[in-house]
């Protein structure tokens, strides 16, 4: 049946995606060597880094996240160097793996998922290295896997402070979600992609370069072709891609560019705090618990606790009575919690929706009161009309 088609996507990543620019998705292509692409080109390069707020080189690479990852690290850093990496989640630990790959020696900083890194930790490290063998420190800012923001101004401020280590940080759920200023925290490379805080379908990853990132890049030794940075460099003098760049998707990324500037930075992330205030509260009215440490709440993900409850029949039956998907556990926390997406193109009456159909399905279950119910539209009301 066509309505059961009206799918609301609450998970994080892929998010959804305006009508405009699947519209915009939706033009024939035009050829990548062109003048009218190169143009394109220009104009989404200055947006993003607009979005950054940087002079950095931003460079376009198709493919997700993953990429502008592994770009980071193959393209500053070379076998054998010493690196911290930051690891309270999934994604921090595919940093760990991505660096063992390409035999980087790891001193880890970890921290228990669902509580942040401690800035102090890195510090203390960072400053007993006289001899500046550590080249690199490594980390998730938004770890979606938990629902946790790490504390990334703080950390950067003790990078900086080393001098020679470089900043290499996976912002896939904090760019366009949450403040990133990348040049007043002089973040050397920021890694995110596109079916995120960018409202545009997957396929394209976004980079990143500081200056002394490039610097770093002339010494570097690990192995790439497809994804060597300076290749884009070249060509994005030009407003050029070295290969074929997935055209659509810089259609669509220059519509979602165009409307994330009319909102303004000041507002997206005004946005995606006050979802996060509305929906973190109202699920504590509802008797749920947070997995996520209460100062360290990532404005893109909302991580709950089922408790006694699988959390994936939980999941199944808001998709079957509400067509809202939201996303499980991932390792240990399948079935343990659930998480709420509110990143990207996301409005107020998504987040009373998500939490209606939470309360709906548990005043079902008898989990809950209609008091409790009701406590919990008025909470999320309160702070989305508060902030
Ligand atoms: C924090 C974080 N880092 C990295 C990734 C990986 O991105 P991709 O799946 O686009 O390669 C994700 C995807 O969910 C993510 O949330």
């Amino acid at each position: 049946m066509a309505i059961q088609q009206k799918l609301s996507l609450m998970i994080p990543g892929p998010t959804p995606v305006p009508e405009k620019v699947l519209q915009a998705l939706g033009k024939h292509p035009i050829g990548h060597r062109s003048k009218d692409f190169q143009d394109l080109v220009g104009i989404t390069t200055e947006n993003l880094k607009w979005l950054h707020q940087t002079q950095n080189d931003v460079l376009t690479i198709t493919g997700s996240g993953t990429a502008a990852m592994e770009a980071g690290i193959i393209n500053t850093l070379s076998k054998g160097d010493k690196v911290i990496c930051g690891e309270n989640g999934k994604f921090g630990e595919r940093w760990v793996k991505v660096a063992k790959e390409f035999g980087l020696e790891i001193i880890k900083i970890k921290a228990e998922w669902g509580t942040p890194l401690n800035p102090e930790d890195f510090k203390k490290i960072l400053e007993e290295d006289k001899d500046k063998e550590i080249k690199a420190v490594i980390l998730t800012h938004s770890e979606t896997s938990t629902g946790v923001v790490n504390d990334l101004k703080t950390i950067s401020s003790y990078v900086r402070a080393h001098k020679t280590a470089l900043s290499i940080v996976d912002c896939v759920t904090s760019i366009g979600a949450c403040n990133v200023p990348v040049d007043e925290w002089e973040l050397d490379i920021v890694a995110s992609g596109s079916q995120k805080g960018y409202m545009i379908p997957p396929g394209l990853s976004f980079i990143s370069v500081s200056e002394k990132a490039w610097q770093a890049s002339e010494k570097s030794n690990l192995p790439k072709f497809y994804l060597d940075l300076k290749s884009y460099r070249k060509s994005l003098a030009s407003n050029s891609n070295p290969y074929t760049p997935a055209v659509n998707l810089i259609f669509a990324l220059d519509e979602s560019l165009k409307m994330m500037k009319d909102e303004g930075l000041e507002n997206i992330f005004k946005r995606h705090n006050r979802h996060k205030l509305a929906m973190s509260n109202a699920a504590r009215s509802l008797g749920l618990k947070l997995f996520a440490e209460e100062n360290h709440l990532s404005p893109s993900i909302t991580a709950i606790k089922t408790e006694e409850m699988d959390a994936e029949i939980f999941r199944k039956e808001i998709k079957q009575k509400f067509d809202i998907l939201l996303a499980g556990g991932q390792d240990d926390l399948k079935g343990k919690i659930f998480r709420v997406g509110h990143l990207g193109y996301v409005n107020d009456r998504d987040i009373i929706s998500v939490i209606g159909a939470i309360g709906s399905i548990l005043l079902e279950k008898q989990k809950i009161t209609y008091q409790q119910m009701g406590d919990a539209l008025n909470t999320a009301s309160k702070y989305l009309k508060l902030c």
